[in-house]
């Protein structure tokens, strides 16, 4: 099995192996420090809003290098977003592992998270350590990310992290396990619904997640337990109250059929472009506007009458 491609220094010419990663570091403010679990933590600390957002390949990396994101994470949203699933169970640890080496070349500052994916990490606690350290050695991740929060995610979340690999925990709406949860549908509407929400936050938190993901839960509930969270919690769907946000690639450039779920907030609508542009493309060809002669080479006239005499 390949070594994975590590994090790229943020500023080559200070590393000591300032030779051999050019091609693959992306320029970025060199005054950025890569995201460290210690300055995750200072940033709630001081209350400073966290940035995530999700990657599944190279250019998305980049935007998110480029607008100098927090935390990147290679979703399994990605079964959805690139690989044309209806749910997210179905992509495989393979795919996953794929997707998150084009973001890990990409990526020199942000924290990277390798999402685990239904099947990889739910049989036991040895089956998650393997996933997850397969994420980290031939991927690159810096951490990982599970779902759920009852007694099996969590003792795989402190199997994981005993191991030495930062976990991210995630709760509430959680997808791989929609069809149990009813839907995908708001989670944490009732007292007791809510209350066990919060059972699931305090238990992966005590298993030693540095920071949990809050999906599409009342912003009032969310403001009920963020005081008894002391890892930063990072919302999606879940109201102002946490430490940070994060949406879906996909979902906030409108590369998507349709609106999405209501907590998103669109900020361009590539998808339109993106059809206009390869229509205008389609256009051009059939109506022979493409290609121009700026798009042509050129060869010496004498060596093409030469051509024309040996084909003749
Ligand atoms: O897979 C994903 O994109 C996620 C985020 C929505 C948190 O889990």
């Amino acid at each position: 099995m390949s070594s994975h491609p590590s994090r790229p220094s943020p500023n080559p010419s200070r590393s000591p192996h300032a030779t051999g990663h050019s091609k693959l570091s992306v320029p970025s403010d060199p005054g950025r420090l890569p995201m460290t679990l210690p300055l995750l933590a200072e940033k709630k600390r001081l209350g400073e809003p966290l940035v995530m957002v999700t990657a599944y390949d190279y250019p998305s990396a980049r935007a998110a290098e480029s607008a100098g994101v927090d935390l990147v994470l290679v979703g399994d949203s990605a079964a959805t977003t690139v690989l044309g699933y209806s749910a997210t169970t179905p992509v495989a640890l393979e795919d996953m592992m794929v997707l998150a080496r084009a973001v890990r070349r990409g990526l020199t500052t942000p924290l990277l998270i390798g999402d685990l994916p239904f099947g990889s990490y739910e049989i036991s606690d040895e089956q998650a350590l393997t996933t997850a350290v397969r994420m980290v050695k031939e991927a690159g991740a810096d951490a990982v990310k599970l779902e759920g929060g009852g007694p099996a995610p969590v003792s795989r979340a402190r199997a994981i992290v005993g191991a030495g690999i930062p976990v991210m925990g995630h709760v509430g709406l959680t997808p791989q396990s929609s069809t149990a949860l009813g839907g995908w549908k708001a989670q944490g509407r009732t007292a007791s619904a809510a209350a066990r929400i919060a059972a699931e936050a305090l238990a992966l938190q005590e298993a030693g997640c540095f920071a949990i993901v809050f999906e599409a839960i009342p912003a009032a509930v969310t403001e009920e337990l963020m005081g008894h969270m002391e890892v930063p919690v990072i919302g999606i769907g879940a109201g102002p109250a946490t430490d940070g946000q994060v949406l879906v690639f996909h979902d906030l450039l409108g590369i998507r059929d349709g609106l999405g779920p209501r907590f998103v907030k669109r900020y361009a609508s590539l998808q339109d472009d993106m059809n206009a542009g390869v229509a205008a493309y389609a256009e051009d060809v059939r109506e022979r506007r493409y290609p121009g002669p700026e798009h042509t080479y050129s060869i010496d006239p004498a060596e093409l009458a030469e051509l024309h005499e040996l084909l003749a």
